[in-house]
């Protein structure tokens, strides 16, 4: 080919606008990165005045609904600008005085942790494209499965969280101990507190409802065992074929720990297979004060365990560990031509064989960033505190008259509920629904309602390390100041809330 020819070729797909919209403009984004970094030094301060909840109404949902539109190009600023209004709107679950769900009490690291990891983008599905980090995520998994006292043989993977650590669970327990002609037949053995995704994973592989026993609870909101043993016998002798039990180390409710030991023994006698759902609970594994709590926990086949919960990590970032990693590779890894240069040859497997995903990110970096620069023990102060923190609120709420614990702190959750006498069972449900919305509006705390033995109580989940003793008693003695005040104001009709 003639120069000039080539020459022509090169120009005529060179695009210079195109090559400089693939750089960063340091100095546009600087000022906002340093914002958030500050924001975040001073989270202390800065967060306790911020609302808790924020909602877009009607006007500003159009407005966001008209950012959303895919359009013209946009300077840096008038975007990073949009971002920030955007982002206004939600609930600041890492606010110091959030206590619902699973708050997200995250550490800035983590969110460092995320960012050098997005920068790097590398593809955590396999080895070969990401050694540096496949080496990472396996110490990790294999520090953490050492944690949980499980056997040499454990492996596990990252995954988006706890949703997805039961499902896959729940893929293995099938196909290791639910032979394929007796799928129709199977049935798993949760609790009635067990998280709504252990049901839902089962429901997506094929279970429905008849195939899934709910076990009751004891008064402190655990599995009973006797009960758990009998149905399975029942369930045999009606030629029916059990499979798994899920138990919980951490219940969302009530923070309550399944008897562990003895679910271990009746999954051993029967041949089933024993998850433990520790998305929320897994971390008190690391606690200095109370190292004991889930004792057991080494004898079951697999464990949920959420980073992006109570190891103070960025969404999306939960653990599967597996006692036999094998179970993991029978069930998951594929072959495919596209991707034969890249086979295992050591112990770093290619995490995409033992899970859904092919395509995932580097999730266990910001976690391994994390704990580089804290390191353990302060992940183990920072549990301890929030569990204190559950059992300093029901000391508080127990001081107040007409309260109500319904469940004592267990882990870092406690719940309770107003109950002046006088009141019919639904007054007094309408009354804490009213003193959760009253406590929001006026940003004392986000603390929302939930449901036990058909009862609408508050709940507390306290893990956020910023919380303190005098935010805690300030909060409590405001829910007792708000109830008093809406007392008067509630009545029940025909059902009907009158407040
Ligand atoms: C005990 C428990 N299991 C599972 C989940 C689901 O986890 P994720 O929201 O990460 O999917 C939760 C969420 O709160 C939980 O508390």
């Amino acid at each position: 080919m003639a120069p000039e020819a080539s020459l022509a070729a090169t120009t005529a797909i060179r695009d210079d606008d195109l090559r400089s919209a693939w750089e960063l403009d340091v100095s546009s984004v600087m000022p906002f990165i340093q914002d958030l970094a500050s924001n975040f030094e001073s989270q202390k301060n800065s967060l306790n005045e911020q609302p808790i909840l924020k909602l877009t109404d009607s006007q500003h949902a159009s407005l966001m609904g008209e950012y959303a539109r895919p359009g013209a190009a946009h300077s840096v600023d008038h975007v990073l600008k949009e971002a920030r209004d955007i982002f206004d709107y939600r609930i600041r679950m890492n606010h110091p005085r959030f206590y619902s769900f699973i708050p997200a009490a995250v550490s800035p690291y983590s969110w460092i942790g995320e960012t050098v990891s997005s920068a790097f983008n590398s593809f955590a599905g396999s080895r070969l494209q990401s050694s540096g980090p496949s080496c990472i995520e396996q110490g990790l998994i294999q520090w953490m499965a050492s944690k949980a006292g499980l056997p040499s043989t454990a492996g596990g993977l990252t995954v988006s969280g706890g949703s997805m650590a039961n499902f896959t669970a729940m893929v293995l327990a099938r196909d290791k101990h639910l032979p394929r002609d007796q799928r129709l037949n199977g049935v798993a053995y949760i609790s009635d507190q067990t998280h709504s995704s252990v049901a839902k994973g089962l429901r997506i592989l094929g279970f429905d409802a008849t195939q899934i026993q709910i076990i009751p609870t004891d008064d402190r909101f655990r599995m009973k065992v006797r009960e758990l043993d009998d149905q399975i016998q029942r369930d045999r002798n009606a030629g029916r074929y059990p499979f798994a039990v899920i138990a919980s180390a951490g219940t969302t409710n009530t923070g309550s720990v399944d008897p562990l030991h003895e679910i271990v023994e009746i999954c051993g006698r029967e041949k089933l297979w024993v998850h433990v759902d520790g998305a929320y609970g897994a971390s008190v594994l690391l606690s200095k004060e109370r190292p004991n709590l889930l004792a057991g926990l080494g004898g079951v086949d697999s464990i949920s365990w959420d980073a992006h919960k109570w190891l103070f990590q960025t969404y999306a970032c939960g653990i599967l560990l597996v006692r036999d990693k094998q179970h993991l590779i029978d069930s998951f890894a594929t072959e495919a031509e596209y991707i034969r240069d890249a086979e295992e040859v050591d112990d770093v497997p290619n995490f995409w064989n033992l899970g859904l995903e092919l395509t995932r990110p580097a999730r266990a970096m910001k976690l391994w960033f994390t704990l580089r620069i804290l390191g353990v023990d302060m992940f183990g102060r920072a549990i301890d505190h929030g569990i204190n923190m559950a059992e300093y609120a029901e000391k508080q709420v127990r001081l107040q008259p007409d309260w109500q614990i319904t469940s004592p702190a267990s882990l870092a959750a406690v719940t309770f509920r107003y109950a002046p006498p006088g009141k019919s069972e639904k007054e007094l449900d309408a009354l804490n629904v009213a003193i959760s919305q009253k406590v929001i509006a006026d940003n004392i705390a986000g603390i929302l309602t939930t449901k036990l033995r058909g009862r609408i109580v508050l709940r507390i989940c306290s893990l956020n390390p910023l919380t303190d003793e005098t935010m805690m008693k300030k909060v409590i003695d405001d829910l007792d100041k708000i109830a008093r005040k809406l007392l008067p104001e509630i009545r029940v009709v025909n059902g009907l809330n009158l407040h």
